[in-house]
């Protein structure tokens, strides 16, 4: 909630972390301190986006385990997390096939050991012609007999985890004027469906030029819809893979206050172009590195090889 110290015509602060995300404390995001997490975090070793990041699933296991313990900690109570995130399939040595992880179930398994509650789950589903697709239904079109079939993937998940039980009565004791803002559209929720499980949203496409090339940004109608529905004006939301800084972008249009944290530097440029002219606070922490053009450069290879 906004400190009642600070007019309602102060800017929303955004502050920007780089470094990684496993060795964050408690004086950069305090203990309570969020009222909603919106993150996707990385794809396992996705071959379009972060080739061979992880040395092995554990490794990246241990991410999402330090990632849900950290979200813990910094929700405050009945306070929502939602991940953006989706099974994986990652070739494998020589093999043409890959193997598929399944993120979803392993991410959920993770956040319920951690103690969060399993508040629901919405499948964000994008267009057929969705462009980055491994497109594996083709197997049956050239052997249209059984066992050939592979389905072409247009959906993600977006986990929505609780910290413990939310006290509507923090809504009642909330200033008027904080509350009439906050207050949720139930036409628009209603004509663009937002009250389903299934999501219908146009994803962002990493082409050549856009500011979001090379990253898997995921568009803001996301953060926007999840934004609204969980927060107040004035609260504080959190991105602790930020990428090019999308959930910070709309979290200040919306009057909230935004915390990113993003281990690759080389994003600098990307979520200053993003967030405008607007000042943020960037601070370097442990474990800060330059990524993307290193991965860039593996995609490329991987391409030319396969070729
Ligand atoms: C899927 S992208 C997030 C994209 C973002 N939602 C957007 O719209 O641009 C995941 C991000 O997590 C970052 N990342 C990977 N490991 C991290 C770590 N240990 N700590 C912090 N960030 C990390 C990656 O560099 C990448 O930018």
């Amino acid at each position: 909630m906004r400190r009642e110290s600070e007019s309602s015509k102060d800017p929303p602060s955004v502050r920007v972390f780089f470094g990684d995300l496993e060795k964050m404390t408690s004086k950069d995001v305090a203990d309570g301190e969020v009222s909603l997490i919106v993150t996707s975090p990385p794809y396992f070793n996705a071959p379009f986006d972060y080739p061979d990041l992880f040395p092995s699933y554990e490794d990246y296991l241990d991410l999402i385990r330090s990632f849900a313990s950290q979200s813990k900690r910094v929700l405050g109570k009945g306070r929502i997390c939602a991940i953006v995130t989706d099974d994986m399939l990652v070739k494998e040595g020589s093999s043409s096939r890959g193997r598929k992880y399944a993120l979803v179930a392993d991410t959920t398994r993770i956040f319920l050991d951690a103690g969060l509650l399993y508040r629901d789950k919405i499948t964000w589903v994008k267009p057929a012609g969705y462009t980055r697709i491994s497109r594996r239904s083709g197997v049956v079109l050239q052997h249209p007999f059984p066992m050939y079939f592979y389905p072409d993937n247009i959906q993600e998940s977006i986990l929505l985890f609780q910290n413990g039980e939310f006290d509507y009565s923090q809504l009642k004791d909330a200033p008027r004027n904080v509350l009439e803002s906050s207050k949720i559209d139930t036409v628009q929720l209603n004509k663009e469906r937002w009250n389903l499980t299934v999501w219908n949203i146009t994803n962002v496409l990493p082409m050549p030029g856009r500011v979001e090339e090379g990253i898997a940004a995921f568009p803001e109608e996301i953060p926007r819809r999840l934004i609204k529905l969980f927060t107040m004006v004035g609260e504080t939301v959190f991105d602790p893979f930020a990428g090019s800084g999308t959930t910070l972008k709309v979290a200040r249009e919306l009057g909230r206050r935004g915390i990113g944290y993003e281990i690759d530097l080389e994003l600098r440029r990307v979520i200053r172009k993003k967030l405008g002219t607007q000042e943020f606070i960037v601070e370097e922490r442990e474990g800060a590195r330059r990524l993307r053009k290193f991965l860039q450069t593996k995609i490329h290879q991987n391409r030319s090889v396969a070729r």
